[in-house]
């Protein structure tokens, strides 16, 4: 327990570190590094205590954008970074005024994670304080210590986000307990966020592509909103997550080798009258220090895994808990390698080329 608590102080203290020295180079990924400042852009300075690497090394924190070379495919066939309770920052204290007492998953705010590419966000959405907050709950209650902040400040951040960058488009995946009559419609108006929503009417619900990435900037809706309460597709018009995504195994279940089963909520991997894939890979309880390990080799095995399970279909979202956390390329480098076999057949996007072909 010592020598855990020891290995998270200092995994702490390494990153926090980096933001206080002004020493400016540009190493590349994989170069021994002492802050974030000497890395290139795109890379930060860490080391991987849970795989006893203890060099800090330049690593990734962020993919390729796979619009900066091919735009006018299906949006199923893109693979989007996606963070697991993207809200529920590290060292956040709660709105309310409260210390926050629930778990922690990422390290930076939700505009930070857009500038790093971050295009899915997975958001527990809770009946609170007369509102809808961003919250962990027991029993489907939020209490002082474990909301983090009211909803609307979030997505007032991808809505500034959506408004600068007009090619871009984004997933909020809803884990949604708000009961309050028409609760999500209010919020996602009061944010400006209405006019950017992709309708359910234009998403495929028996197996085909989705209209082209192209196709949703031209006409504007550029954000895909899931909620895991049925009745909202009907009641308001946001899609049910699961009519249109398989999804596999959250937590402990997930992080299995050679394995992955869908979660109850959703049809089997293998369904393919479901257009998109997801797939989680983080641990019931988060874990900044192991989070690295988890964020590398595993996630790639993962990620194969559930290819095949999902009859030879590579993951749309690729969900983790810090997701800035690797040994070597992490996060990022999956995406990169789902991108690469997804939109060129090669087995990573660095290598695709404009016209489709590796290189
Ligand atoms: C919870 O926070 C609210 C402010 O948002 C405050 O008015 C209330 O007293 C707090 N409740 C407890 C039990 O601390």
């Amino acid at each position: 327990m010592f020598q855990r608590l020891l290995l998270f102080l200092l995994t702490l203290l390494l990153i926090q570190s980096s933001f206080h020295f002004e020493i400016s180079s540009a190493l590349k990924e994989g170069q021994t590094c002492i802050v974030n400042k000497n890395c290139d852009t795109g890379l930060h300075c860490e080391t991987c205590l849970a795989n006893s690497n203890l060099r800090p090394r330049c690593s990734r924190t962020q993919p390729i954008n796979p619009i900066s070379k091919v735009k006018g495919l299906p949006f199923n066939k893109y693979s989007w970074l996606t963070t697991h309770n993207s809200f529920a920052r590290l060292g956040e204290v709660s709105r309310t005024g409260s210390v926050v007492l629930a778990p922690t998953n990422q390290q930076d705010s939700i505009t930070s994670q857009l500038n790093n590419g971050v295009r899915g966000f997975m958001l527990d959405m809770y009946d609170f304080e007369n509102d809808v907050w961003l919250c962990h709950s027991f029993g489907g209650t939020c209490y002082n210590v474990t909301a983090f902040r009211p909803a609307i400040d979030v997505l007032r951040e991808i809505q500034v986000f959506l408004e600068n960058n007009n090619e871009e488009v984004v997933t909020i995946i809803i884990e949604d307990y708000v009961k309050s009559p028409k609760g999500l419609t209010k919020v996602f108006n009061a944010a400006g966020l209405q006019k950017f929503m992709f309708p359910v009417t234009r998403m495929p619900n028996n197996g085909g592509d989705w209209p082209t990435l192209d196709d949703m900037v031209r006409q504007n809706q550029r954000l895909l909103v899931f909620t895991s309460d049925r009745g909202k597709e009907a009641s308001e018009g946001i899609a049910y997550q699961w009519k249109y995504t398989v999804e596999n195994q959250y937590g402990n279940g997930g992080l299995k080798a050679g394995v992955c089963p869908n979660r109850d909520e959703s049809a089997p991997m293998s369904d393919k009258s479901k257009s998109l894939v997801v797939v989680n890979h983080f641990p019931d309880a988060p874990d900044l220090v192991i989070a690295c390990k988890q964020n590398s080799a595993s996630l790639l095995e993962s990620i194969k895994t559930c290819y095949q399970a999902a009859g030879q279909r590579w993951p749309n979202y690729i969900a983790v808990d810090f997701y800035k956390r690797s040994d070597g390329g992490g996060a990022p480098q999956a995406v990169d390698v789902t991108n690469g076999n997804l939109i060129c057949g090669c087995d990573n996007f660095a290598a695709c080329k404009a016209d489709r072909s590796c290189g």
